[in-house]
């Protein structure tokens, strides 16, 4: 847990600023408090979660990053996590939502105006399951302008 939390702590932040911290959250109980206020089951049974915490900070011309560094960091998480075995889900969307974010912070006794953005649920994969189809490279990448590069017949 600690080497992927460290993934996270690697990634890149606006002007370096660092405004996602972590809490491992290994605890039965808590775990248990986590999957009833998030509405998911299947949270029940994650060996651990990493809940993200961030903090809106102004860092650059008043412009914050927090969203951005959050998702850097879970971002090099589920990579970690998933080269060392395990697997997980970006849970963002569903948090966000009916105050749940709220809730968890209370659980996790997060100060203001820190809060929860991401929860990974995570733990050995009962079964696999392949990644959600993507559109093929040449439709969502361009060389030189949008639409591919006509005059040089550069085209993915
Ligand atoms: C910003 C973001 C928010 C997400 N929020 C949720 C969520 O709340 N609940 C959930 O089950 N999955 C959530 N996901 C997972 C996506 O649904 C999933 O990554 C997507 O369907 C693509 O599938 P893949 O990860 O297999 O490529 C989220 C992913 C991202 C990047």
């Amino acid at each position: 847990l600690v080497r992927i939390v460290d993934a996270g702590i690697k990634a890149p932040s606006g002007k370096n600023a660092q405004t996602t911290e972590f809490i491992i959250v290994d605890d039965r109980d808590i775990i248990y408090g986590i999957a009833l206020i998030a509405g998911k089951p299947f949270i029940k049974t994650a060996r651990a979660v990493i809940a993200c915490v961030v903090r809106p900070e102004p860092v650059y011309h008043g412009l914050s990053f927090e969203a951005e560094d959050c998702a850097a960091s879970v971002e090099n998480m589920l990579l970690a996590i998933t080269a060392l075995g395990y697997s997980s889900v970006w849970i963002d969307g569903n948090i966000r939502l009916d105050g749940k974010a709220a809730k968890i912070g209370s659980l996790l006794r997060i100060p203001p105006p820190r809060y929860v953005r991401v929860i990974l649920p995570l733990g050995v994969p009962s079964e696999t399951q392949t990644q959600a189809e993507k559109k093929p490279t040449r439709e969502r990448a361009f060389f030189n302008s949008y639409g591919g590069d006509e005059n040089h017949g550069k085209r993915l």
